[in-house]
């Protein structure tokens, strides 16, 4: 049996226990891995449905061209149910979203343009009014309008809410979203409470983000908006999708904690998502002393973590951002206490160096004059010149030293001091705010990466 085009295997996604991150909870913890879906992303499901309605209502003609401010994940969806049905898409997305994710739709037929971030969204230049803009402009072009659109949250509430409730046989007690236009959480909650009241629905919310101010107050405050890092959920305006009855909290998550949760996910679950599922099971984390034991909790992954291989998957990017907690130099040479760095002038003998190397049995000894890092004199070194020339003792130090020790600041990173070492060079300095300098050799870097 096969089917008749990809549109058909959207939905039916897997819901996945979770066995590690989650072991000390006392429930059960469930994610509905949408990742599964043709597109990768939940928003598969709502886009299809945008159109079947779109179609059904006539707003959109045979030939015609799908318009739509969009991340990536509803455009894929779109762009799949373009190709298969025969429309052209123009999508609008931010200088902040992934550029793999735009790639991924010119790569499925959409043309994609890149608006400015840090606007308004009723300034021109934003994704939103450049996109609504196209739709007066572009002829029997129809204006998809996902944060408005409730076929959005149709889609929810016809698919992923039946879902949940057939795959935990009716013992579902909580639902956790990371929620943007509202269209998921709304949607699959409706279904849920209708079924049991009962059920509690956790929204999860960016810093940046007006939406947990305006569940918590009723007050749309353009002060709570600002950039941040976090992608796909989080919003600066209140959509039509959201319906707040069928929300029973609200909780933010950090862009350190949702990045790192997510590389924890991977790692820990095998499951590769994208950042809002990170985020979204953070956010259970924090609310974690409301769950007991027969509870049944379902996170919704929203995506898959392949259009984030250049962020959160990407050890510099998340370091440049701080949101890895590196060993960096600092915290190699910390421990020490008062301890000194053992190091000789150009005009000391060879011979002192050696008793040095003896005294405090180490290796690589720096040369410093005036204060300044001059050359190296290292064990390996020293053991070549003095089998060719055993009389090379009662040189002085200046005339055998080898090149001076590469300097770095007192941040880097333990994987990048890695790097400078080698066969030629058995250690790095870096100078404290004294003025002193402090050494940290192969034998460091390899103690505390067995740590
Ligand atoms: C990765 C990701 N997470 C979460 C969301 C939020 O879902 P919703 O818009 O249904 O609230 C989206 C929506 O674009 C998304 O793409």
């Amino acid at each position: 049996m096969w089917l008749h085009n990809i549109l058909e295997t959207i939905g039916d996604t897997p819901l996945i226990k979770l066995n590690k991150i989650t072991k000390d909870l006392p429930c059960t913890v469930l994610a509905k891995v949408e990742y599964f879906n043709p597109g990768n992303s939940i928003k598969d499901r709502m886009a299809l449905k945008m159109l079947e309605v779109a179609e059904k209502e006539g707003k959109i003609k045979p030939g015609g061209t799908i318009i739509e401010g969009t991340s990536g994940n509803t455009g894929m969806g779109l762009a799949l149910a373009a190709c298969v049905k025969g429309y052209k898409c123009i999508f609008t997305t931010t200088d902040k979203q992934s550029k793999e994710k735009a790639d991924i739709l010119k790569a499925v037929g959409a043309e994609v343009i890149v608006c400015p971030t840090n606007v308004e969204p009723d300034d021109p230049r934003s994704y939103y009014s450049v996109s609504k803009r196209l739709a007066t402009e572009v002829p029997n072009s129809w204006y998809v309008n996902q944060y408005d659109n409730l076929a959005n949250r149709l889609a929810h509430y016809e698919q992923t809410g039946p879902e949940i409730w057939e795959q935990t046989e009716g013992k579902v007690t909580h639902l956790v979203v990371a929620t943007g236009t509202g269209g998921t959480i709304v949607g699959t909650g409706k279904y849920l409470k209708e079924k049991n009241p009962n059920i509690k629905v956790w929204a999860i919310d960016s810093y940046g983000s007006l939406l947990k101010k305006y569940f918590d107050t009723g007050v749309e405050d353009p002060k709570e908006v600002y950039p941040y890092i976090s992608e796909g959920f989080g919003e600066d305006f209140v959509p039509q999708n959201y319906d707040m009855q069928y929300i029973d909290e609200f909780t933010k998550v950090t862009d350190k904690d949702g990045a790192v949760m997510a590389r924890r996910i991977a790692k820990e679950e095998g499951l590769f998502c994208g950042y809002s599922a990170g985020s979204c099971l953070q956010g259970l984390m924090q609310l974690k002393s409301q769950l007991k034991k027969d509870d049944v909790v379902v996170c919704i992954f929203h995506d898959h973590g392949s259009r984030y291989v250049a962020k959160i998957y990407n050890d510099e990017w998340m370091m440049e951002r701080g949101f890895l907690d590196v060993k960096t130099f600092k915290d190699l040479i910390s421990g020490r206490g008062s301890q000194k760095t053992v190091y000789t002038h150009p005009d000391a003998s060879v011979s002192e160096a050696i008793e040095l190397m003896k005294k405090y049995d180490i290796e690589n000894i720096p040369v410093i004059e005036n204060d300044n890092n001059v050359g190296a004199i290292s064990e390996n070194g020293l053991f070549n010149k003095i089998l060719n020339n055993p009389g090379i003792k009662e040189e002085q130090v200046k005339n055998v030293m080898e090149k001076p020790y590469p300097e770095v600041s007192f941040d880097t990173p333990v994987e990048r001091l890695s790097s400078y070492i080698n066969k030629e060079n058995g250690a790095v300095l870096s100078k404290d705010d004294s003025g002193l300098y402090h050494i940290i050799t192969k034998y460091d870097i390899i103690q505390s990466l067995s740590k």
